[in-house]
């Protein structure tokens, strides 16, 4: 599908999918790989380019990641950048020094020979650098291109081979020319040209949807978030009414998501959908349930129950459509915290086997910021694309300790006011999530004349990138204010409310 290609290899670096972004945004296609792949499976690949990411081991450790060294003899460009640098240096018999101290931050980058790599560049420039071994000599036919204050050799080039290295991160935003460096890669060096568009995605994964699916029947569990719902349109797209979207209400949903999804996807796609309420199904399991771990279970194991009685009425399935993003799919190197093996309860691998299924996964090749523009190009509203993530457990993991349709109906009103208020300030889109939380703990209010004992509500507002790492969200007080008034005045059960100030880590986004 994709006819020009530039493979990314992992060397554990925590940028290595913003390199692969960053070629992404220049309209090249791009994917990672492990730095351990295989020659065949590279040449498989057919790269244009190989881009070696950075890392944090030093070459001289005995279990320094070193790839196929047939990756030099393919007769492909290759950009080396910090540990691919050294790595370069070292397997093409350099010199790589240990620093005694590493570098870290902005630097001036002077260069000293102008080559296509930095075509367009200033002589000085800035760029972020965060190593700690250097290259104290070249291998043979690379001359060093540039310097800055702490390393006499910040940049390499044989052009001869049309291998280049960079100690710095392009790929970062801090260096304030690392996108045209990394364009003059792909288009002067590797000779690519901008062609990999959300356009064209969408003609070929189409068309290839189609002819999978032939006459058969396809289902898909939509949740009304971004995934999924991108997921559903597009598989509609290509096979129209072949296509049943099942979305199970389970009780703790938002208030008014159900409906909202449905009629969405309803009137403005045409989709054929079959909405389930089973609240009353979720609500019995869940009963006197308090372990956060036992409640995602529960929840979990009857949507697929669910799910599989519902595909079950469907004539002729054979195909489970599935929003997977590409950051699931990659076999990466860096140890992955626990966040990264989260997996939405939708993901409803079980019914594979059970029920013969094969899978359509139509954004396997995408980053989440990808399928937003999908999204866009698919004319989907901007209310979904743009939706904060919502945990598959729901509001079930927001209601601590036990949860009844009581305490889901009390956080489900407090929730809704929390989101009014922070689009109302036009707070919504600068945060990664914004919601409520039912404690289990009551407290002493008044309220005109009366003594009350009512429970507590915790705001909570991060701004993340990726949901792995998190901050408070400053939201101002003004803010926190109105949220504050309306749920204890319009919320009955409630006469407190605070604000959870609480990073990620040592704390978790949600609170179980
Ligand atoms: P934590 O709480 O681990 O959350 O910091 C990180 C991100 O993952 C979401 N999350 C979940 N999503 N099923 C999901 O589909 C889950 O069980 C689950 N738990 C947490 C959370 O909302 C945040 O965006």
């Amino acid at each position: 599908m994709h006819e020009e290609k530039i493979l990314v290899l992992d060397f554990g670096s925590q940028y290595t999918q913003l390199i692969a972004r960053r070629v992404r945004e220049t309209k090249v296609y791009s994917e990672i790989f492990p730095y351990n792949a295989s020659i065949e499976k590279i040449i498989n690949f057919g790269p244009k380019g190989i881009i070696l990411s950075g890392g944090p081991s030093s070459v001289y450790d005995p279990r320094a990641p070193i790839p196929d060294l047939k990756i030099f003899k393919l007769g492909v460009p290759v950009l080396g950048i910090c540990y691919g640098m050294q790595l370069i240096a070292h397997c093409l018999k350099g010199k790589v020094a240990k620093a005694r101290k590493r570098e870290y931050g902005k630097a001036d980058l002077i260069i000293d020979h102008k080559t296509d790599i930095f075509e367009g560049i200033p002589k000085k420039t800035v760029v972020w650098m965060s190593h700690g071994d250097k290259i104290e000599r070249c291998p043979v036919h690379f001359q060093p291109i540039a310097h800055t204050a702490n390393a006499s050799i910040a940049a390499m080039a044989s052009k001869k081979d049309r291998f280049y290295a960079l100690q710095f991160h392009p790929e970062v935003v801090h260096t304030s020319l690392g996108l045209k460096i990394i364009k003059n890669f792909l288009f002067r060096i590797c000779g690519c040209s901008p062609m990999w568009t959300m356009k064209s995605f969408i003609e070929t994964t189409t068309g290839e949807i189609r002819e999978k699916v032939g006459n058969k029947k396809v289902v898909c569990g939509i949740s009304g978030g971004v995934d999924s719902t991108v997921t559903a349109v597009l598989v509609n797209r290509a096979i129209g009414r072949k296509l049943t979207c099942i979305f199970v209400d389970n009780g703790v949903l938002r208030a008014g998501e159900a409906k909202k999804v449905e009629k969405t996807l309803r009137r403005h796609f045409h989709m054929k959908i079959d909405c389930v309420n089973a609240s009353d199904r979720f609500m019995k399991k869940l009963k006197s349930i308090t372990d956060p771990e036992r409640k995602r279970k529960i929840i979990g194991n009857e949507f697929i129950r669910i799910f599989e009685e519902e595909a079950k009425k469907i004539k002729g399935v054979e195909f489970l459509a599935q929003g997977t993003l590409y950051p699931d799919v990659i076999e990466s190197v860096p140890f992955k915290g626990p966040s990264a093996t989260i997996k939405s309860h939708h993901n409803v691998g079980g019914l594979l086997d059970k029920m013969k299924l094969k899978l359509i996964e139509p954004l396997r090749e995408l980053f989440k910021d990808e399928v937003r523009v999908l999204g866009k190009e698919l004319d989907i509203p901007e209310e979904i694309i743009n939706r904060h993530p919502f945990p598959g457990p729901g509001l079930a993991i927001r209601v601590i300790g036990e949860v009844t349709m009581d305490r889901c109906d009390i956080l489900r009103k407090a929730d809704s006011i929390v989101l009014e208020e922070i689009k109302k300030a036009g707070q919504y889109t600068k945060l990664w999530q914004a919601f409520a939380v039912l404690l289990p703990v009551k407290s002493v209010g008044v309220m005109g004349d009366e003594r009350t004992y009512e429970n507590v509500v915790a705001v909570r507002a991060v701004k993340s990138l990726d949901g792995m790492t998190a901050d408070w969200a400053r939201v101002p007080y003004d803010v926190m204010g109105s949220i504050s008034n309306r749920i204890i005045n319009e919320v009955r059960g409630v006469n407190r409310v605070v604000y959870d100030i609480s990073s990620k880590p040592p704390s978790t986004i949600e609170w179980e």
